[in-house]
């Protein structure tokens, strides 16, 4: 007995001590929101640059209220998998709009956009089939592509003929390309109507996760598929970023859902989402659908905050982008800490992000600029980066 503590003991120590040694260790601070741009740590008001609530929807009193009132209705839990009686009428009614909003048949709704992702990957992609996911794609999807039986292969970051070369490989076969809309790290557009165009040329399956364009780009921010005008097999959109909550939902044909229902493990051994919440979803998509002039506004943010660092070390160590997300890369952990810690002595927020969840070499300072930002909280922002920047000289 003795013996496999021990083991235990130094699987942990020698885990805990790997990440430390690669400054790469990991802890989380428990904090409160103020609002959807203010956070409060010990009695100390920081500026955050962090969260992905694009649009302040996490603060809407309309989306606040809905949810008051969907509890009243319908009490807090849904009590059970919606195979047995957690599927009730709120949650068809949003699976509903949902659908119409993005012209689908179907619409299946799921409680985080990381069960989505690997339901999709186990419940449809068997042992001679092949996954082609662009390079930058997010854990979720890839973490359950490489555990299926499925061939998994990636592609080169947005490179067509990259994708082109894995498709005519397996061509005949039952195939599934993924991609993010915009992309989490860079925030970058993916080449959606190449990618689209390639996965029919050769009969794959396209599915797109826009969990950051959903909301936030297109007609009535319908999102990155809008944009370019494809219509992917398989559309994956969160809940969590611009609809200011959390959850998903695929959207997909007819068949696809009634397959889905049958073999997504997820969706049959799991608890729905509260109705509730539910109610607050469809409070959050009407607010979505007129929000052109949030979308606006996060528009001249970026802009803004683009200008500002126009020039300057920050701009060249930047990977601007069309969205929110406006990734600084340092490359190195250490650094990465350091201009992290600096910014937040200036009671700035903005988390380093370190590998797996980038790959080596490209530790970054993951900004988000949102519709919520004041000009003068981007200056705030762009003035210690310059700070830094003066008493640190960083090539890329
Ligand atoms: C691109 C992308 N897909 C999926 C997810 C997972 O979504 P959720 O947070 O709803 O689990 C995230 C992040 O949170 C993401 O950034």
């Amino acid at each position: 007995m003795k013996r496999v503590k021990n083991i235990w003991e130094s699987f942990l120590t020698n885990s805990i001590k790997s990440r430390k040694k690669e400054n790469n260790w990991r802890t989380r601070n428990s904090i409160q929101m103020k609002s959807s741009t203010k956070i409060i740590f010990k009695n100390q008001e920081y500026i955050s640059f962090s969260g992905n609530d694009y649009l302040g929807l996490s603060f809407n009193e309309d989306v606040k209220n809905a949810w008051k009132a969907g509890i009243n209705q319908y009490g807090n839990g849904s009590s059970s998998s919606g195979h047995i009686v957690g599927y009730s009428e709120v949650h068809r009614t949003l699976e509903e709009k949902l659908s119409q909003w993005l012209g689908y048949q179907e619409a299946l709704l799921f409680s985080s956009g990381y069960m989505a992702n690997q339901s999709i990957v186990f419940s449809l992609m068997k042992k001679r089939d092949s996954i082609f996911a662009d390079k930058m794609s997010h854990a979720s999807f890839t973490e359950a592509s490489m555990l299926s039986q499925a061939n998994f292969k990636r592609f080169a970051h947005n490179c067509i003929s990259s994708l082109h070369l894995l498709l005519k490989k397996h061509s005949g076969k039952k195939n599934l390309v993924f991609t993010e809309g915009v992309f989490s790290m860079d925030g970058d557009f993916a080449s959606l109507k190449l990618i689209h165009e390639e996965s029919k040329n050769h009969n794959a399956y396209l599915m797109v996760d826009d969990a950051h364009g959903i909301g936030l780009f297109g007609e009535e921010g319908k999102g990155s598929c809008n944009v370019f005008q494809i219509h992917p097999e398989i559309l994956m959109i969160g809940f969590g970023k611009s609809f200011g909550i959390c959850g998903a939902a695929i959207l997909c044909s007819s068949k696809m859902k009634n397959y889905l229902l049958n073999y997504s493990r997820s969706l049959i051994y799991s608890t729905m989402m509260p109705p509730s919440q539910a109610v607050a979803l469809l409070e959050s998509l009407r607010q979505i659908k007129r929000s052109n002039n949030l979308r606006k506004k996060l528009k001249i943010n970026v802009e803004f905050f683009k200008k500002m660092t126009k020039d300057s070390q920050i701009s060249f160590l930047s990977n601007f982008s069309e969205s929110g997300i406006q990734p600084i890369i340092v490359g190195d952990n250490q650094k990465c800490l350091e201009l992290s810690k600096f910014l937040f002595q200036n009671n700035i927020w903005v988390q380093a992000i370190r590998p797996p969840t980038v790959p080596f070499g490209t530790s970054r300072l993951r900004i988000v600029i949102t519709a919520n930002h004041t000009f003068d909280e981007i200056k705030k922002l762009v003035y210690s980066l310059r700070d830094f920047f003066d008493q640190n000289e960083y090539k890329k």
